[in-house]
């Protein structure tokens, strides 16, 4: 089979030849349809993950068919269609994982495509736990940007405590806003997309977004105020200040809900002590929410805008999501 690796810590992709890997006791086999492109694969490129073992194939964005299964796995049988995401596995027995936050799990918490090699390759084999059923609406294209940058928003955006016509928020119309925008639509939030550049603005409004802020042109917090201050801003970005510009458009009781792995930001306590307003992050989902996503994607329409490359154009797709020119998700292709 064919593979895109990383071989050390910041090489460049390699097209390699494998053999088919076989599936152990508890795991799965997918043949790898597509395989989204996250800003989070630049963690395994550039070597920003603690403890990756390289050679590594990175890729947390999967769909693809069960193509075989290890021993003891029943849930499971050829044919059927899966997604992978992010979340690869966990213990199941800790206090954490008995409590439902498998992302607590001390023991075994594994995410694909770091801890075991992933989707960009045309086989994967993956723990039982970490699979998703997809529905047959979805193209493997289609889902494949849903298994992490759907996953992830919409989960936050669903646990988020804002409710029907609340102001929310989306900072950074990248992979993960796009989908953050129609998301937030859907779920009855008066929605507000924040981007560089006003390119973006006819852009977010065919996403649904009801204003559009222009952060190169506007103070995005004045802006905001004006709307009367958000209840929630979601922050996809991967820039800390462009997320400390946004703290004062927070409104009373708002939260700044940090999804964007950027390196520092810089709060105002009093900003958050006048009004009771929060910063907080989210972690994106388990393969039970993952279905979720997908299903509440079928039901509502979302879908992911993709600029699709074949598998052996691997650096060029990845240095176009880098770039930030991707409208919106980059996707690989197996077939
Ligand atoms: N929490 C989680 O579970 C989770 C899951 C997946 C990904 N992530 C993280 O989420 C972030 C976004 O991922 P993605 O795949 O959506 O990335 P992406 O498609 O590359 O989008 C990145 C976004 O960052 C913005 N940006 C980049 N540089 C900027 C700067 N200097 N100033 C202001 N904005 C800037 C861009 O904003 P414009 O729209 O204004 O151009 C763009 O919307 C990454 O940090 C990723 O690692 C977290
Ligand atoms: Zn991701």
């Amino acid at each position: 089979m064919r593979a895109a690796q990383i071989a050390r810590s910041g090489g460049a992709f390699e097209l390699v030849e494998r053999p088919i890997p076989e599936p152990a006791a508890g795991q799965v086999r997918v043949k790898v349809q597509a395989c989204g492109i996250c800003h989070s694969d630049s963690l395994v490129k550039e070597g920003l993950w603690p403890g990756i073992q390289y050679p590594r194939v990175p890729g947390h964005e999967v769909i693809g068919v069960v193509d075989a299964v290890g021993p003891g796995v029943t849930q499971w049988k050829p044919g059927q269609r899966v997604g992978v995401g992010w979340h690869g596995g966990h213990c199941g027995m800790c206090d954490a994982c008995r409590s439902g936050d498998f992302f607590g799990c001390t023991v075994a918490l594994q995410v694909t495509g770091i801890s075991f090699d992933g989707g960009y390759a045309d086989y994967l084999v993956a723990p039982a736990v970490a699979l998703a059923l997809v529905p047959s609406e979805l193209s493997a294209a289609d889902g494949a940007p849903l298994m992490c940058a759907g996953i992830t928003t919409y989960n936050a955006l669903r646990n988020s405590g804002a409710r029907a016509g609340d102001l929310v928020a989306v900072l950074g119309l990248g992979g993960l806003g796009h989908l953050a925008v129609q998301y937030a639509v859907k779920m009855g939030f008066r929605t507000v997309g924040i981007a560089r550049g006003k390119d973006k603005g006819p852009l977010a409004q065919k996403l649904g977004a009801h204003h559009y802020i222009d952060s190169e042109a506007q103070n995005p917090s004045v802006e905001l105020t004006k709307l009367g201050g958000a209840r929630l801003i979601l922050a996809t970005v991967t820039n800390g200040d462009a997320m400390a510009a946004v703290q004062n458009g927070l409104g009373l009781h708002g939260t700044l809900l940090i999804v964007g792995a950027a390196e520092s930001l810089t709060i105002s306590p009093l900003v958050l002590i006048l009004g009771n307003r929060s910063v907080k992050g989210w972690y994106s989902g388990t393969a039970a929410d993952s279905q979720d996503t997908l299903k509440f994607s079928v039901l509502t329409g979302v879908r992911s805008m993709n600029e699709v490359y074949p598998l052996d154009r691997v650096s060029e797709a990845y240095e176009r999501m880098m770039s930030g020119k991707a409208r919106f998700r980059v996707v690989l292709t197996m077939e």
